[in-house]
């Protein structure tokens, strides 16, 4: 297979959803369809228990485990599949965001009787950010639904995207039959705990075919009225808007049953767009150029504490990944060359020889690498579009062991690199406030500072409600503005000006006041 057949053939992918919604169910039905698994529960037993509730020791525990789901690759109709896990339990975390940098395209899953949820809407706001297609699943029609035609609406108005279906529900619940597939115009039967091989399908071509009764009965009737109004209501399915971030398309299924995701599956194969230009400070990387490069958008962190070694996953944008060959790490201006690169297929890692745009590869690292970083054949590119997202939940950090301050400052700032949280430094009072995105993440730091770095840690709290980075065409009004509010400045890890809000009012004060001042919610403006 030539270099552009290898390209077009992949497809690098992240699954998005509230916790509960099926996220795990339905990955785990894809990996099946692939072969990638033999039995249900391989994925679920990675998981982390949804019960245990703060528990750390557990995250710790799973960590070793979760390098092995961190991609889950696999072979569909000759397509190269690759999915990206995207922690969505008590794991959320900045990794999760940053996962997104990596995908091409996402697959949201929404439970069809709560709709859309608060963590699925953080989510979808970085694929609006990066302009991500976005295909949704409406999942758990095998129980009581909320009206589609509602959840249409609920999609529309809180993922701010317009919708069109590709299959239909036809009722829900224990009333339950099946959908209608308008993306190949059939009728797929629901039964429970569909075998992969049963073919449940019948060919509709015409909806109108009074057949259709022998099949569904009365629910027929509401099909066809629902279909006409789809057709009124909704633009016809456009592959370029789809493409573009406007247009979601829409499945209904229960990934439980296994029912409605073969023909997930079979247009998202279909429609789902191969690795695509990405653009760099310098210029935009095709992904056919003949040279390699890739950028890293994770760094996952040994569980031995006596070896500080890590993975650093790499995102390949353009030409092909070679075991042995020389590359430039751009940021340090250094070549290295790596000897045992890892793939992931499934839950095995294996060494490969080679890779290609889209695909996933996981370097051993000794410290490195930093979330960002570019490796080229040579070309100095500074990706764009990995910006830190400013963090929710916030506490100073502190030394609690005066005889450790050097290891913990190291443990800190490799931590930070790792993208498990971040730092800010208060200009007046310098003093270390640590920024995440997870609660748990302040007891995953303390416990891992302690047992990789032997530095502890405490931390006290802080008022604060986000933090904000800002710039500003006018030198002077920057300098005022930071000058007016020095007690609430600090700089983040690389030196930027950040603005510590401390409550919505102070930010919408402090914009309201000062128009010169450009403030920006995520590190990349
Ligand atoms: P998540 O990764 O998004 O958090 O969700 P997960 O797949 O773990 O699914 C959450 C719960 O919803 C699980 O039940 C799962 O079995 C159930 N579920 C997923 N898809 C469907 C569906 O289509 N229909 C129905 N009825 N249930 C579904 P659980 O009791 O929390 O876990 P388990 O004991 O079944 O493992």
């Amino acid at each position: 297979m030539d270099f552009i057949d290898e390209i077009k053939r992949r497809r690098t992918f992240g699954i998005v959803s509230h916790p509960d919604a099926g996220k795990t169910t339905l990955t785990e039905k894809l990996l099946l369809f692939g072969g990638a698994i033999q039995e249900a529960g391989a994925v679920k037993s990675n998981k982390i228990k949804k019960t245990a509730t703060s528990d750390w020791m557990e995250i710790e525990r799973q960590r070793g485990i979760s390098v092995a789901t961190s991609v889950m690759a696999f072979e569909y109709r000759e397509h190269q599949i690759n999915i990206l896990d995207t922690p969505g339990h008590q794991d959320f975390a900045e990794d999760t965001f940053r996962t997104l940098t990596a995908v091409d395209s996402v697959i949201i899953v929404i439970d069809a009787a709560k709709g859309v949820e608060p963590q699925t809407k953080k989510l979808m706001q970085v694929c609006r950010m990066r302009k991500t297609p976005v295909i949704v699943f409406v999942n758990k029609m095998d129980r009581p639904a909320q009206d589609p035609f509602d959840l249409m609406d609920e999609v529309e108005k809180q993922l701010e995207i317009k919708v069109r279906p590709l299959s239909w529900p036809i009722n829900n619940g224990q009333f339950f039959k099946g959908v209608y597939n308008i993306y190949n115009n059939n009728l797929v039967l629901f039964r429970a705990n569909e075998k992969l091989t049963e073919n449940n399908s019948v060919l509709f071509s015409d909806i109108n075919d009074p057949e259709l009764e022998e099949f569904i009965g009365d629910d027929a009737l509401h099909l066809r009225s629902d279909l006409d109004l789809i057709e009124g209501v909704y633009p016809s399915f456009d592959l370029h808007s789809y493409l573009d971030a406007k247009v979601a398309p829409v499945f209904f299924g229960s990934a439980l049953n296994n029912f409605g995701v073969k023909e997930l599956l079979d247009c998202f194969v279909d429609i789902a767009p191969f690795p695509r230009p990405i653009e760099t400070l310098e210029r935009t990387v095709q992904p056919d150029e003949e040279k390699f490069s890739g950028f890293v958008f994770k760094i996952h962190a040994n569980m031995d504490p006596n070896h500080r070694d890590r993975i650093a996953f790499v995102k390949i944008t353009s030409g092909k990944f070679e075991r042995n060959k020389n590359y430039l790490h751009v940021r340090h201006d250094k070549w290295m060359k790596f000897s045992s690169p890892t793939a992931f297929m499934a839950s095995k890692k294996s060494i490969i020889d080679e890779a290609y745009p889209g695909d996933i590869v996981g370097l051993h690292d000794t410290g490195n690498f930093k979330i960002g970083d570019s490796l080229t054949e040579g070309d100095k590119l500074h990706f764009k579009g990995l910006p830190s997202f400013s963090p929710e939940l916030f506490q100073y950090i502190e030394n609690a062991d005066p005889m450790k301050s050097k290891q913990l400052a190291k443990g800190i700032e490799q931590l930070m690199d790792e993208g498990v949280a971040q730092l800010f430094t208060g200009r007046a009072s310098n003093r270390k406030i640590i920024g995440t995105v997870g609660a748990l993440q302040f007891e995953v730091i303390q416990y891992r500072l302690l047992h990789e770095y032997s530095a502890s840690c405490r931390y006290e709290g802080i008022r604060l409600y986000k933090t904000v980075w800002i710039t500003s065409n006018d030198k002077k009004k920057l300098e005022e503005f930071i000058e007016r509010k020095y007690q609430q400045m600090a700089f983040d890890k690389e030196g930027r000006n950040v603005f510590l809000a401390d409550t919505p009012y102070a930010l919408q004060m402090a914009q309201e006041k000062f128009p010169e001042i450009q403030f920006h919610f995520t590190s990349e403006f």
